[in-house]
C-alpha cells in the first residue's frame, strides 16, 4: 500500500461508498483501500455513489466536510434515478465528468488553447429612457455553460444581456443592453473555435424608441412599431470564411419540441440545437433544472431533466469530443 500510495499523481476513489467515505474521515486503515488513502502523500479525489437516504443521512454529511476539510476534492454525486429505484443526489457522476474533474485538476483541460463565445441572457429594448421590453431569461444556462467551458480550460468570450446571475470569474465579459449591441460585440469577438448562442435575444425592437419619457396623453395610448433585430446565431452560421467550426443554437419551444428544433436547427444553419420546453408548468425559464434535447444532423438525444450545471458540463464534455 505504501508503494501503491506514491506511484500515482492523483488517487481517484470512484465509487466512494458511504462505508469508505467514514473509514477515511475516521483515519481507518484496515484494508488495502484504507490504507493505501492514509499513507498517500499525493491528492485524493472522490466520486460518491450511493443510496440517496444514505448520502443526506447527517453522519454522512458530517464525514463529507471533514474530508473536504482535509483537502480532498469531492465529485458529484449526481442527482437522479438510482439503482434501488429511487430518485436524488446519490448517482455517481458520470465517467466523461470524471475524467474533465481529472482533466481540470491538472491544469490541462480538454479545451486548453480553445476561444469559445458564449451569449447568454435576456435582452432589453427599450421604448423610451425608462422603459423596455424585455423576457423571462434569467442568464443562468449561459452562465453555467460558461463556467463549464472555462472549468474546461477554453477561453471564454462571454457576451451577456442584463441576466439576474453574475457572470462567472475568469471569463471574458461582455456586457450588452440590446439584441443589436449583442451582434456587435458577436462580431468583434470573431474569430472562435466555438459559439453557443445561449441568449434570449428579442425578436424585435421598438422602431425608433423615444429619447424622452413617453407622457399620458388626452389623444389615446402610443402606438409602437416594430423592427426585426438581427438574427445572431443566423448569420454567424452561415458566415463562410471564419465561421465558427461549430455553432450551437438553443430552442425554446412550449409544444412540439423536437419537431420544431429540428426545423429551426435547418433555418438557422447551426450544427446543434439544445431544445428545451419551457411551457410555464415545467418551471424551466428562470429555475434551476432543464430538460433538453440535443439534435444534431443525425442524431436527436434526450437528456434527463438535470440541474442547469449538470446540462452545462454535460454540453462542455460533448463540445471537446466534437472538436477532437
Ligand atoms: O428564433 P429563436 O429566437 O427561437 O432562436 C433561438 C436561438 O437563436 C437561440 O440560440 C438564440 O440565442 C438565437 N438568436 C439569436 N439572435 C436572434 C434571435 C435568436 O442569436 N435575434
Amino acid at each position: 500500500h505504501i508503494q501503491l500510495s506514491r506511484v500515482a499523481d492523483l488517487v481517484v476513489v470512484a465509487p466512494a461508498t458511504a462505508d469508505l467515505m467514514a473509514k477515511m474521515a475516521g483515519g481507518l486503515a484496515n484494508d488495502l483501500a484504507s490504507t493505501l488513502l492514509l499513507a498517500t502523500d499525493k491528492p485524493v479525489m472522490i466520486v460518491p455513489a450511493m443510496n440517496v437516504r444514505m448520502w443526506n443521512h447527517a453522519a454522512t454529511q458530517r464525514n463529507l466536510d471533514t474530508l473536504r476539510g482535509d483537502g480532498v476534492a469531492v465529485i458529484g454525486p449526481n442527482e437522479g434515478d438510482m439503482a434501488c429505484g429511487e430518485y436524488g443526489p446519490g448517482r455517481m457522476a458520470e465517467p466523461l465528468e470524471i475524467v474533465a474533474a481529472i482533466d481540470a485538476h491538472f491544469g490541462n483541460g480538454r479545451l486548453k488553447g480553445k476561444r469559445i463565445l458564449v451569449t447568454s441572457g435576456p435582452t432589453h429594448e427599450p421604448i423610451d429612457p425608462v422603459r423596455y421590453i424585455a423576457n423571462r431569461s434569467s442568464g443562468a444556462q449561459g452562465t453555467a455553460i460558461a463556467s463549464a467551458l472555462r472549468d474546461l480550460g477554453a477561453d471564454v468570450v462571454f457576451v451577456t444581456g442584463p441576466a439576474d446571475v453574475a457572470p462567472p470569474m475568469g471569463v471574458e465579459v461582455v456586457r450588452v443592453q440590446t439584441a443589436v449591441q449583442m451582434q456587435q460585440a458577436v462580431e468583434a469577438a470573431l474569430p472562435v473555435d466555438v459559439g453557443v448562442f445561449a441568449a434570449a435575444v428579442a425578436d424585435w425592437r421598438v422602431t425608433s424608441a423615444s429619447d424622452r419619457k413617453l407622457k399620458k396623453t388626452q389623444d389615446g395610448l402610443p402606438v409602437l412599431g416594430f423592427t426585426e433585430n438581427p438574427d445572431i446565431l443566423k448569420t454567424v452560421s452561415h458566415m463562410g470564411a471564419g465561421r465558427p467550426k461549430l455553432v450551437v443554437g438553443f430552442a425554446a419551444e412550449t409544444n412540439d419540441v423536437v419537431a420544431n428544433a429540428t426545423a429551426k436547427r435547418l433555418r438557422k444553419g447551426c450544427d446543434w440545437i439544445m431544445a428545451n420546453d419551457v411551457s410555464p408548468g415545467t418551471g424551466i425559464m428562470g429555475g434551476a433544472e432543464n430538460a433538453v434535447v440535443l439534435i444534431t444532423h443525425d442524431n436527436v438525444e434526450s437528456w434527463p431533466r438535470m440541474g442547469k450545471d449538470q446540462v452545462a458540463q454535460q454540453l462542455a464534455l460533448r463540445i471537446s469530443q466534437a472538436l477532437e
